[in-house]
């Protein structure tokens, strides 16, 4: 298939002509890949069971792995699922934007969608060609990351080419994404708490402005917790959000860690390293995080370096790993699948 390569200019006459050409694509059943704030989606209607099937076919991904279904204003969840009153107080804190909340779902929405489940995930993007063409095409939305199952998510329109050129329709380049992670995905328990399944750009501390308990899902932070080293082929679930190159991750202190790339480097490799430190790995590539300590900025470069680091042809990626919570558990969450949860604690090898 030849697909169709389309640049957001900013010239609303042709923007709107190109996202109507593309709500036409997504009413008949093809796929578009579509910036968001987060990552670029890979969208089809939700309410077509063979657009689900082209997507999961495109992607390459296991159908048991349900989609998140996009709206272009929170109320239009009612239409697909069961909405409740934290639901209500969630959306008009966080939407539209980087939060995706499970629901009940109606009936409308196939089960291809939801892989078979009973609950719907429901996010309302505030990217504004995303917004537009749910709003065109007057269907919800089911849109994964568009990437090829298991590699970092596509933060550029040519992110998504690399993926994913010949297998869908079009593709529309809205420039990089501005948040870099996935939404934050989390289920509502009643009683006003919810869990977080998926950290993202809405923290817990965020939510708690709103909920009133924020429960993290096992999941989240584990399996890396447990084990110092995992051993070398850690099951298949683990491995996510993966470049090509090995990647090593690190828990010790700034010193340890630079001690440990400088003695145990060789061959192809590089680091990911804040612009300030950068300067200690001279033998290998830099792989630029931002100024110290600025998780937004780490957040937003990560998967791009991830791919970068491909692109390089580098045998290995050193990384180190950020604690587990408050702005940097988005990052730490995707940073040890990427790596396949193994941890390298220096001196407990
Ligand atoms: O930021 C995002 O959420 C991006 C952009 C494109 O909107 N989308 C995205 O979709 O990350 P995807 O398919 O790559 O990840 C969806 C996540 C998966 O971890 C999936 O298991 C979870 O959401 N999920 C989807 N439906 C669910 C449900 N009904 N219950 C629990 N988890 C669900
Ligand atoms: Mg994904």
């Amino acid at each position: 298939m030849n697909t169709e390569y389309c640049k957001i200019t900013g010239d609303s006459q042709a923007d709107e002509a190109v996202i109507a050409r593309a709500a036409e694509v997504i009413r008949h059943g093809g796929l578009v890949a579509i910036p968001t704030e987060t990552v670029y989606g890979l969208a089809g209607s939700a309410l077509l069971d063979d657009s689900a099937k082209k997507i999961y076919a495109a992607k390459g991904r296991p159908a048991d792995n349900p989609l998140i279904v996009h709206i272009a204003y929170p109320e239009e969840a009612e239409r697909i699922a069961y909405p409740d009153e934290l639901y209500g107080e969630l959306a008009k804190r966080f939407m539209p934007g980087p939060l995706t909340v499970v629901l009940k779902k109606r009936s409308v929405i196939p089960d291809t969608v939801t892989a078979g489940g009973d609950t719907v995930a429901v996010r309302c993007p505030s990217n504004s060609v995303a917004h537009r063409l749910i709003e065109v095409s007057g269907h919800p939305i089911a849109a994964p990351s568009a990437n090829r199952s298991g590699a970092p998510s596509p933060t550029t329109a040519e992110h998504v080419r690399a993926d994913m050129d010949g297998k869908i329709d079009m593709i529309l380049d809205g420039g990089p994404c501005e948040i870099g992670l996935e939404s934050t995905v989390i289920r509502l328990d009643g009683d006003g708490a919810c869990t977080i399944l998926r950290p993202g750009a809405v923290t817990a501390e965020m939510l708690g402005e709103v909920c009133r308990e924020v429960r993290i899902a096992p999941a989240v932070i584990e399996p890396a917790l447990a084990e110092a080293i995992r051993p070398e082929s850690p099951g298949m679930k683990y491995k996510h959000y993966a470049p090509r190159a090995n990647l090593v991750l690190i828990d010790a202190s700034h010193e340890t860690f630079v001690k440990y790339v400088r003695s145990h480097a060789s061959g192809k490799y590089g680091v990911l390293s804040s612009n300030e430190d950068a300067g200690a790995f001279t033998g290998g590539m830099a792989l630029l995080l931002g100024p110290r300590g600025n998780a937004k900025e780490a957040a937003k470069r990560l998967f791009s370096l991830l791919r970068r680091a491909d692109e390089a042809e580098l045998e290995t990626v050193y990384a180190e790993l950020p604690p587990a919570e408050g702005e940097t558990l988005a990052y730490y969450n995707r940073i040890i699948r990427a790596a396949g949860c193994r941890i390298v604690k220096p001196g407990k090898e």
